[in-house]
């Protein structure tokens, strides 16, 4: 997984403007970062460990050929020598990779038995060594690289480079990679927004296909079938970039803007999408069965499918998290509906789930953030959630819009959408209230009073339980304490064993009719030193800290995401860790 930002243009183009688009891409991993360029006929190779995000080069530094590259480790460890570019023994071809090449430690025996040498453990310089191999027999760089993916395995993309020639290749071929055209200045990346400053003149490379550029014949992009070569027609499509363009304002981090902006994003996401989430709902009704599908906290969401379908329409569905659907294929036919889950619509988990539905003829449907995402082309039905962009790796606006989107399906599926929306609204007014100043004091009190714990648990049981799911992520992937959540009925048949003297334990206890169920765990927790943070409507004489949430219902599921949203952000502010890039996490996850 990583981000590819590159150019092939014919004219000199400022090198920063390469850094400031891999900088756009830093969401995909910030492990380490590289860039290759050929700056006054000499080649230039720059590689370094972190962020790109405070990197630059001189300005006086430009380019017509500009590979880059940031990376988040799956093949050798965060190394310069691992990071991106990887060049062939001859220095000839250059490679910025994204995916798993899985077949890559044969290819390399059989490259190092031939006398080549690596220099990193990545599976990538296999595909520059490869190529370079390729050409020892043939001069048609095109030819030969087209060559190397018939003996590659894996999903993956790359751009790969000849120094000599100065061809450039695209090859997407399960990781996304996207032409950005301005003039005869032809970018390839991993995303859109990242060249949104230079131009909106797009082409999808989709999977099995390849783009080439040669400047050096004044052609612009030409684009192939993989394996055939077939020269094919790519439709150029302007995207709308009016509101791609994001800024922190005035907070501190991304995240908590993102969290804040739950004010209004769970009324936009219902308001605008109320035809797609009927269309939805008459595909639910028709079909058997109906299966959630996700990761993460998007996993989350589509647990809380099972509640919500349950006690809004006295509907069956079935959730099952991405990565694990291939063992459930079987229960799959053309009776059953899958729905994806995601906010990036790229995690390659639930898009090849949604591949093995379409393949055993299911209807697939996907409720996703990113719309120009591969999840919502391939779909046959795709609602957007209209949160805006997230920026900040753990997700949390674009979580609470997927919790309002499905409620509506539910009241959708039973007839009452109108109830169901005016319900949400009523939800929306209450989270507005909510968010106040003095509500985000509050949880920083008490964040500040468990920062340095290093065990916490979460309780909640219902629907709520998959709020403690979330909360206990949250806490988990900022602040990097070892939390756990459980059913509220569960704790004591084991895991109650792990409560000392002090433990922090997160009850989530709205007014339902699970609260009295999740008060007496509470009771049984602080029996043995527990110390109990109550969220709830009212404040019980169990809870030792109270967070108070209003009552929003089936909403509730939004409401008390939100409270515990805020408090993992302080606990990572307090134990003086990056909210918005957690360690080892990327926010759009393109590998198995
Ligand atoms: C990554 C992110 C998580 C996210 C998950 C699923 O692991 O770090 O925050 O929930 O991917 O992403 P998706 O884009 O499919 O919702």
């Amino acid at each position: 997984m990583c981000g590819i930002f590159c150019f092939s243009s014919n004219e000199e183009i400022n090198s920063n403007t390469g850094v400031n688009g891999l900088k756009k891409l830093e969401y995909r991993g910030y492990d380490s970062f590289g860039a290759f360029q050929i700056n006054n006929n000499k080649e230039n190779l720059t590689k370094e460990i972190g962020e790109v995000e405070k990197f630059s080069f001189p300005e006086e530094i430009k380019t017509k050929y500009f590979l880059s590259h940031t990376r988040w480790a799956t093949h050798g460890k965060v190394t310069k020598e691992n990071s991106h570019p990887h060049l062939s023994n001859d220095s000839n071809i250059i490679i910025v990779h994204n995916g798993i090449i899985e077949n890559f430690q044969e290819l390399k025996d059989s490259l190092v038995y031939k006398g080549y040498k690596f220099k990193s453990q990545t599976d990538t310089e296999v595909i520059s060594n490869l190529i370079q191999e390729e050409l020892t027999t043939q001069n048609n760089f095109l030819q030969a690289t087209n060559k190397v993916c018939k003996k590659i395995t894996g999903r993956y993309s790359f751009v790969a480079f000849n120094v000599k020639t100065k061809e450039m290749i695209g090859v997407r071929n399960g990781s996304p990679l996207i032409v950005g055209k301005k003039g005869n200045s032809i970018f390839i990346s991993s995303d859109a927004p990242a060249f949104f400053d230079i131009t909106n003149t797009v082409s999808y490379i989709d999977d099995g296909q390849i783009a080439y550029i040669n400047q050096k014949l004044n052609q612009n992009c030409i684009f192939y079938k993989l394996n055939s070569l077939e020269e094919i027609y790519k439709k150029e499509i302007k995207l709308e970039i009016e509101n791609q363009k994001i800024h922190k304002k005035n907070f501190k981090h991304y995240m908590l803007k993102e969290i804040m902006e739950q004010k209004h994003t769970i009324k936009r996401a219902i308001e605008t999408n109320k035809e797609a989430i009927t269309k939805l709902a008459n595909l639910i009704n028709k079909k058997k069965k109906v299966y959630f599908i996700g990761c993460g906290t998007s996993a989350f969401v589509g647990q809380s499918s099972k509640y919500i379908f349950h006690d809004i329409a006295n509907l069956k569905t079935d959730f099952e998290i991405s990565s694990e659907f291939k063992s459930i294929q079987n229960f799959i036919d053309k009776d059953t509906i899958v729905i994806g889950l995601s906010q990036s619509g790229e995690t390659i988990d639930t898009i090849e789930a949604l591949e093995i539905a379409k393949s055993k003829g299911a209807t697939t449907a996907c409720i996703v953030n990113n719309e120009n995402s591969t999840m919502f082309r391939i779909c046959d039905t795709a609602i957007p959630v209209k949160a805006g962009t997230e920026i900040a790796v753990a997700s949390t606006k674009s979580t609470t819009s997927k919790m309002a989107i499905l409620i509506l399906t539910a009241y959708s599926c039973i007839n009452k959408q109108k109830i169901g929306f005016n319900e949400l609204i009523r939800n929306q007014a209450l989270i507005n209230d909510m968010l106040n100043p003095g509500f985000e004091e509050h949880i920083i009190k008490i964040a500040k009073k468990f920062f340095h714990h290093k065990h916490m648990f979460v309780i909640g049981k219902g629907y709520n339980f998959t709020v403690a799911l979330e909360g206990a992520l949250k806490i988990k992937e900022l602040s990097y304490i070892n939390t756990q959540a459980f059913q509220a009925g569960e704790l004591k048949h084991g895991s109650i064993a792990l409560i000392e003297k002090g433990t922090p334990v997160i009850a989530i206890a709205p007014n339902d009719c699970n609260q009295n169920d999740v008060l007496t765990s509470a009771h049984e927790i602080k029996s043995r030193g527990g110390v109990i943070i109550g969220l709830s409507e009212n404040k019980s004489e169990v809870f030792d800290e109270f967070i108070k949430v209003p009552n929003c219902k089936e909403g509730n599921l939004m409401a008390y995401t939100i409270p515990l949203q805020i408090f993992s952000y302080h606990l990572a502010n307090f134990n003086k860790f990056n909210p918005d890039k957690p360690r080892n996490l990327a926010k759009s996850v393109t590998v198995k």
